[in-house]
C-alpha cells in the first residue's frame, strides 16, 4: 500500500480531500502521517479526530535543512513513499527534495508559473486576470516552481472578492489533488523538461 506523508501549516482541507478520497475508495493509498509545523494548526485536530498519526513539528526559530532532516527522518521512520504539502508554509530545503526525488507534491492557488506565493488569489484579483485555478506540481527547493502535473482553470467574476475566487478554487484544488496523487503514484507519467507527459 501506498504510504502518504502530508505536511500542512493550516486549516487542511485538502489533507481532508485527500483522506476523503482515500475513505470513499477513490485513492488507493494509506495516510502514515500529518506533520504540522505551526501547533495550532486546525488539520492537525482533523486528522487526530478522524484516528491517523498527526503529530507537530515546530519550525519556529529552526534553520531549514535541520528542521527539514526532523521532518525527513519522521517521513522515514512511518516508512512514507510519497509526500504531500497541503498549505504547508515553508520553502523545502535542497536536502529534502533530493531525498524524494519526483515524490514531493504540492498544490497552488493559481496557474502557475502566474502568481506563485502568498495571497494568490488577491494577486489574480489585483492582475485583473479573467480565468485563474489551481496547480499541484512537484516540489524543487524554489517557490511554486517544479514540473506542473495537473492544473484546473475556474473564472473570475466580475463580482468576485478574495473569498468568493478562493471559494470557487478551493473546490478545484480538492478534486485535483487526489488526481495528481493517483497519476504519480500510478507511475504512468515521464518527465521531459519541465512536462509532465502520460504513459500508457
Ligand atoms: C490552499 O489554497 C493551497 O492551495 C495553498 O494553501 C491553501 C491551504 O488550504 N497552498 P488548506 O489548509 O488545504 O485548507
Amino acid at each position: 500500500m501506498n504510504r502518504l506523508g502530508i505536511l500542512i501549516s493550516g486549516r487542511g482541507s485538502n489533507f481532508e480531500a485527500i483522506a476523503d478520497s482515500i475513505d470513499e475508495g477513490r485513492l488507493d493509498a494509506e495516510i502514515a502521517i500529518v506533520i504540522s509545523n505551526n501547533p495550532h494548526a486546525k488539520g492537525l485536530r482533523k486528522a487526530k479526530a478522524r484516528g491517523l498519526k498527526a503529530v507537530c513539528i515546530r519550525s519556529r526559530a529552526m534553520e531549514r535543512e535541520a528542521y527539514d532532516r526532523l521532518v525527513v527522518a519522521t517521513l522515514r521512520k512511518e516508512e512514507v513513499d510519497l509526500v504531500c504539502l497541503a498549505g504547508f508554509m515553508r520553502l523545502l530545503s535542497a536536502y529534502f527534495v533530493g531525498e524524494y526525488p519526483n515524490r514531493i507534491l504540492n498544490i497552488h492557488p493559481s496557474l502557475l508559473p502566474s502568481f506563485p506565493g502568498l495571497e494568490a488569489q488577491v494577486q489574480a484579483l489585483e492582475h485583473g486576470v479573467k480565468h485563474s485555478g489551481c496547480t499541484v506540481h512537484f516540489v524543487d527547493e524554489h517557490l511554486d516552481a517544479g514540473p506542473i502535473i495537473c492544473q484546473a482553470v475556474v473564472p473570475v467574476l466580475d463580482t468576485d472578492n478574495e473569498d468568493a475566487l478562493a471559494a470557487r478554487i478551493l473546490k478545484e484544488e480538492h478534486r485535483i489533488y487526489t488526481e495528481a496523487v493517483r497519476l504519480v503514484l500510478s507511475n504512468r507519467f515521464r518527465i521531459e523538461g519541465r512536462r509532465v507527459l502520460r504513459t500508457p
